[in-house]
């Protein structure tokens, strides 16, 4: 198993690219089943998650070519509506082509997604919305089996904006009989890119973005061309990385207006942040300042996503900040971590309290989910000495190459 070794104290100096958006690209590559014809999809990273979703697209018979950051995905000989047991394992979020393979197949068997280090996560939501559009479901021996004669448009309310919920009744309905109407939908920019996509297949769905989305049933979709929007996780990583050692970087091919809570919660931490078109910059003011609270919340909220990483920010910050988790109940993974590393915080449910310290030191430790092991690395290229994080193979579920990134950008990362 491959660790990442930081030799922390570098400021971080420089400019990155931004990859393509991981939660965008996901449900992206499950639409291209729903076309008659070839799809091209620009600015996919290359990612572990990214990979599962080829392998998932050729199980169902499609044939996927990549070329640097194009992946080319032709549907025409799509034959199965099965994803394995394996798969769905490793990535929990097959479960977004449930709507896509039903609508396209008649029928989707797919094993109930295991449950996963950040929390539970249930998928009542997304099944009652599909039996909502027509399709019948039963769950037995740990399978989902899904058949339909033809999905029914519907009005479903969502009892919470579940990103993934919405995703799944967009690929369900768009091709359809009637109007679907999606209220309380979550409203996550990743969500508006898979309605742009959709439409440039031939699809009529508005209001995304919003929360409610239209989707008017068309009889069919054909292929599109269509590049991915830029990561705000990703983004947001990178600014916190150079915020923490009091660094300067340029993020070009970024999409500030995504970033609202995010780049709110820097400005308030100290380090001065401008944007202009697809560009930001920032540029640390010395110390970092506390951030009073920090409640996680669906778009346009502060993301769950990144508030591991700001934690490893405030823990070097004068202080007291506060984080109050409501998204995921179990997201507090890396605090032990960060604990092992020098930082002062205390978990109470979901909440947590941190007490800014003078330094951090570098320890061996382990990352244990995605967004939790970019924190560890976020506080090790500030801490003093050696940092060995093992468990990297989460973080290379989402972040592209983030060794090279940050080398770039004079910080002393290896991957061993
Ligand atoms: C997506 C993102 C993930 C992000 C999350 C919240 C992808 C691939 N992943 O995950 O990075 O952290 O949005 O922004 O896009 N829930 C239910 N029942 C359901 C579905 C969800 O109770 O059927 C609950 C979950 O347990 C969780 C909350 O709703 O507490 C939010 O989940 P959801 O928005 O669905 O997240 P994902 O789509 O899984």
């Amino acid at each position: 198993m491959s660790k990442f070794i930081i030799n922390g104290g570098n400021p971080i100096h420089g400019e990155i690219d931004v990859q393509g958006a991981k939660n965008a690209v996901l449900p992206i590559l499950a639409a291209t089943i729903l076309a008659d014809g070839e799809s091209v999809i620009h600015n996919c990273p290359k990612l572990r998650d990214v990979d599962k979703t080829d392998l998932v697209l050729e199980e169902l018979g499609c044939t996927v070519r990549r070329e640097g950051g194009t992946v080319y995905i032709n549907p025409n000989g799509l034959c199965g509506c099965r994803i394995c047991e394996e798969l769905m394992r490793q990535m929990r979020s097959s479960i977004i082509f449930l709507g896509a393979i039903v609508s396209r197949c008649g029928e989707a068997v797919v094993s109930m997604p295991g449950g996963c280090p950040i929390g539970l996560r249930p998928i009542d939501l997304h099944l009652k919305a599909l039996r909502e559009l027509g399709v019948e479901i039963s769950e037995k021996h740990g399978y989902i089996h899904c058949t339909s004669n033809g999905i029914r448009g519907a009005n479903i309310h969502l009892d919470f904006p579940s990103v993934g919920a919405t995703e799944n009744i967009m690929l369900a309905a768009v091709i359809s009989d009637g109007v679907t109407t999606v209220s309380n939908a979550a409203r996550e920019p990743e969500i508006v890119d898979l309605q742009n996509f959709l439409n440039s297949m031939g699809a009529e769905i508005a209001g995304a973005g919003g929360n409610i989305i239209r989707i008017k049933g068309v009889d069919k979709l054909h292929g599109s061309e269509y590049a991915i929007m830029p990561d705000r996780i990703v983004a947001a990583t990178y600014l916190a990385a150079a915020a923490i050692t009091g660094g300067e970087i340029l993020l070009n091919k970024a999409e500030p207006r995504d970033m609202g809570a995010i780049l709110q919660v820097l400005r308030e931490m100290g380090p001065d942040v401008k944007i202009g078109g697809d560009k930001i910059y920032l540029k640390s003011k010395g110390l970092l300042r506390s951030v009073h609270t920090v409640r996680t919340m669906p778009y346009p909220g502060f993301p769950t996503d990144i508030q591991s990483p700001f934690m490893a920010l405030a823990s070097l910050a004068r202080g007291t900040s506060v984080f109050v988790e409501n998204i995921f109940e179990n997201r507090f993974q890396h605090v032990d971590e960060l604990v092992r590393m020098g930082a002062d915080i205390k978990v109470e449910g979901r909440s947590a309290v941190v007490r800014g310290v003078e330094g951090l030191q570098g320890a061996n430790v382990v990352s244990r989910e995605l967004r939790g092991g970019a924190a560890l690395v976020v506080a090790a290229l500030a801490a003093e000495g050696q940092t060995v994080i093992s468990g990297i193979e989460y973080i290379d579920r989402g972040y592209e190459n983030i060794e090279n990134y940050l080398g770039s950008c004079g910080a002393d990362i290896k991957r061993a």
